[in-house]
């Protein structure tokens, strides 16, 4: 989509310009950083759009920047990047740029480093008594015994930093879960086993500042046992989307996920679990959720963005600041 990034984002009907009613000046201008090419951002920009225009009755001006403005980033109060989020580009620069300058981030730097990797994940969520499924690591192929005979087949093997179901699979045997053990340990020291929990949904619950924000079900792929089918050529196919309101979601749903998320930290997350008859299980908890208008936000509505604004205010109005 075609977006100027030095456009403003206007609420509708106002002159295109960024001109404001002089009657509520905006006390704020926060920065949210997007790559317009992005196949499947965080956020389409016309979800962006629609916070503005909730962020704008509440004295706060939206403005879209890219990963060129690195410079110019102290000249907002705050920060929300909107990029896919990568400890090894940009996004984490911005992220360290706004710490340096007291401003309002999400995601923050610690944050992006602690959900990157699913082996600090998984001993953090077990380690705060947070349920996981049962999980092996694999640090040779000496392990694979161990790993098969803990958890049975089929089951899932997964790289410590993938993302977008790329570096997740399933095995069905002994001999599939070798041979692509012994592949991506080539370039992974560690990798991750686990019990396959299969699930016709994963429960997404972002939570924000430590607070269930909104809950929804991601349904699997069509014929596919994760909500993303990576197929060998053309685009990914994803599952739909169900909606609930918080006070819908089973408590012990939300209630595990904001203890997950807590262990990360007080920004933004979408903690996915599986909730099977034996309880349910934290698979991962994401910094960059996805965040869009008509989707997550369709259970809890406007409040999702209100809260998103006021999350920022209350870090920007703290005494003291
Ligand atoms: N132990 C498991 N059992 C069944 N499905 C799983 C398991 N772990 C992950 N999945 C599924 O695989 C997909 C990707 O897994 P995840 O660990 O979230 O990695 P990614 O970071 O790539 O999203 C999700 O749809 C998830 O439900
Ligand atoms: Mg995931």
């Amino acid at each position: 989509m075609g977006l100027d990034p030095q456009d403003r984002l206007p609420a509708a009907g106002q002159d295109g310009r960024g001109g404001r009613s002089p009657l509520t000046p905006a006390r704020y201008t926060f920065a949210t950083l997007v790559d317009p090419h992005e196949e499947l951002p965080p956020s389409e920009i016309s979800s962006l759009r629609y916070w503005a225009k909730i962020a704008e009755k509440m004295g706060v001006e939206i403005e879209p920047i890219t990963r060129k403005d690195l410079a110019k980033l102290a000249n907002y109060d705050a920060l929300f990047i909107r990029e896919t989020t990568s400890i090894s580009n940009h996004t984490y620069r911005f992220a360290r740029r706004a710490q340096q300058e007291g401003m309002p981030v999400i995601d923050d730097p610690l944050s992006m480093i602690r959900c990157t990797n699913k082996v600090y994940l998984n001993e953090l969520m077990a380690y705060n008594k947070v349920p996981v499924p049962p999980t092996v690591m694999i640090a040779g192929t000496s392990d694979l015994e161990l790993a098969a005979q803990t958890l049975g087949f089929p089951l899932v093997l997964k790289i410590p930093d993938s993302s977008f179901s790329r570096g997740v699979k399933k095995c069905g045997n002994f001999e599939e879960l070798k041979t692509l053990a012994t592949e991506w340990l080539e370039d992974s020291d560690l990798l991750i086993a686990q019990k396959f929990i299969p699930t016709e949904y994963d429960w997404r619950v972002g939570v924000l500042g430590g607070q269930p924000l909104f809950a929804v079900h991601y349904l699997m792929a069509k014929k596919h046992w994760q909500i993303v089918n990576h197929k060998a050529s053309g685009k990914p196919d994803q599952g739909g989307i169900k909606t609930f309101t918080l006070k819908e979601t089973p408590p012990h749903v939300v209630d595990t996920a904001v203890k997950a998320a807590r262990c990360i930290g007080d920004g933004l997350y979408g903690v996915d679990l599986k909730e099977t008859k034996d309880g349910v299980f934290v698979i991962e908890v994401n910094d960059n959720p996805n965040l869009d208008h008509g989707w997550e936000d369709s259970g809890e509505k406007d409040e999702v963005w209100v809260r998103l604004t006021q999350w920022f205010l209350e870090r920007l109005d703290r005494p003291g600041r």
